[in-house]
């Protein structure tokens, strides 16, 4: 096996690595960091995995060639994968799930029209004001169900033909719902807004920033999605562990479309196969194991449910877990409590508590993280 410095910061380098890189080669500030970072058990987010050894070998030995010339042929191999996974025509591999969105909605849409979309959805809440910036668009908001909508809440919001009105064009699902605590859409109801959409001649977009999660969970195939959606867009960089990525996917003349407006927002990549290596990597490898991470966050929200400090628990579904703390208590005091004891967590709200669960977050720490839940309660 080929040899390579192995990045200091990744735990999990060191414990897959050291097989095959000499211990000499390991300086004693690097065993302090590492020491340290394996202290931390960090639930704030999937986004926080490191690549393994593994992932590092093929991103090492991947072939390459200038992407913007469509020369990569490690990326036109992760584009036409992941198209073959969900049945669509073409994929176009993107830096981050926001540069895949935003490409998404502006391909979809003109300046002055609408999109629909939950009130929590990423798209609108945490992509930086980019619908508007990026595409000229306003949003027509939807409170759903952590997170989801249904077909009857879109026929309510659709405009009718008039001047006084933006033309309602696009309606953006998420699925899993990040702030709906992972919840999963079910596939019925996806179907119901399909048809709706197609009817009243509407774009339907799926943000799967954590689709694998939800099909994983409910036993799906990527196959029985794509023929829902006119475009999905799915990170690679979450749950599935690669260090970088998304891929859009939809028909051709889409893909092609989306080409162009990557490279006008800078985002046409050259040698991009090193990363492409990991996203395929990451299809080939990571899906099936994400039923370990539900399965981590079912044992904790277990745990949250006889804690006193503990007032609700959004229904876990997949690998996020929101709480809601007492009122004599904060998030961010809650969150400042772990931290001291070595567990990461993320405040999302003044009384709301999310933890997240991924590759990096073995049995043992959810163990000891449970642990030290109990322990707050003191
Ligand atoms: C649901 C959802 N969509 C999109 C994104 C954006 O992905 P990225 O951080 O790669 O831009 C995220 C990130 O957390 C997300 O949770």
């Amino acid at each position: 096996m080929r040899r390579y410095n192995t990045p200091y910061s990744s735990r999990r380098v060191l414990e897959r690595a050291t097989i095959f890189i000499p211990l000499s080669t390991v300086s004693s500030r690097q065993f302090a960091y590492m020491y340290i970072r394996d202290m931390i058990i960090d639930f704030r987010s999937d986004t926080v995995t490191r690549p393994t050894a593994e992932m590092l070998e093929v991103m090492m030995t991947a072939e390459v060639g200038d992407d913007v010339f469509g020369e990569d042929e490690t990326v036109n191999s992760l584009e036409a994968y992941a198209a073959g996974l969900f049945n669509m025509e073409a994929g176009l591999f993107c830096a981050s799930g926001t540069m895949s969105n935003q490409i998404a909605i502006k391909c979809h849409t003109e300046p002055a029209e609408e999109v629909v979309c939950e009130t929590q959805a990423h798209i609108y809440r945490y992509e930086g004001g980019g619908i508007a910036f990026n595409s000229g668009c306003q949003v027509k908001l939807v409170d759903g169900n952590r997170g989801r909508i249904s077909a009857e809440d879109i026929r309510a919001v659709i405009n009718p033909v008039d001047i006084h009105k933006p033309p309602t064009r696009l309606v953006s699902l998420e699925n899993t719902s990040n702030r709906g605590g992972g919840s999963c859409y079910d596939i019925e109801e996806i179907k119901k807004i399909s048809e709706l959409c197609r009817q009243e001649n509407l774009r339907l977009h799926l943000d799967g920033a954590r689709l694998f999660n939800a099909l994983i969970a409910r036993r799906e195939k990527p196959g029985d999605y794509g023929a829902l959606f006119d475009s999905i867009s799915i990170c690679l960089s979450k749950g599935l562990g690669a260090p970088v990525g998304s891929i859009l996917l939809g028909n051709n003349a889409f893909i092609q479309r989306a080409r162009r407006i990557r490279k006008l927002l800078g985002g046409g990549m050259r040698q991009a196969g090193y990363l492409a290596a990991a996203g395929l990597y990451a299809l080939k490898n990571n899906v099936n194991r994400l039923q370990d991470d539900h399965a981590h966050a079912k044992q904790i929200e277990q745990v949250l449910k006889g804690l006193n400090y503990v007032k609700s628990i959004m229904p876990v579904e997949t690998n996020i877990i929101i709480f809601e703390v007492e009122t004599c208590r904060t998030a961010a005091g809650t969150v400042a409590k772990l931290k001291e004891k070595g567990v990461l967590a993320y405040a999302i709200a003044a009384q709301q508590v999310r933890l997240v669960t991924h590759l990096d977050i073995s049995q043992s720490m959810t163990d000891k993280a449970c642990s030290i839940l109990e322990d707050l309660q003191r």
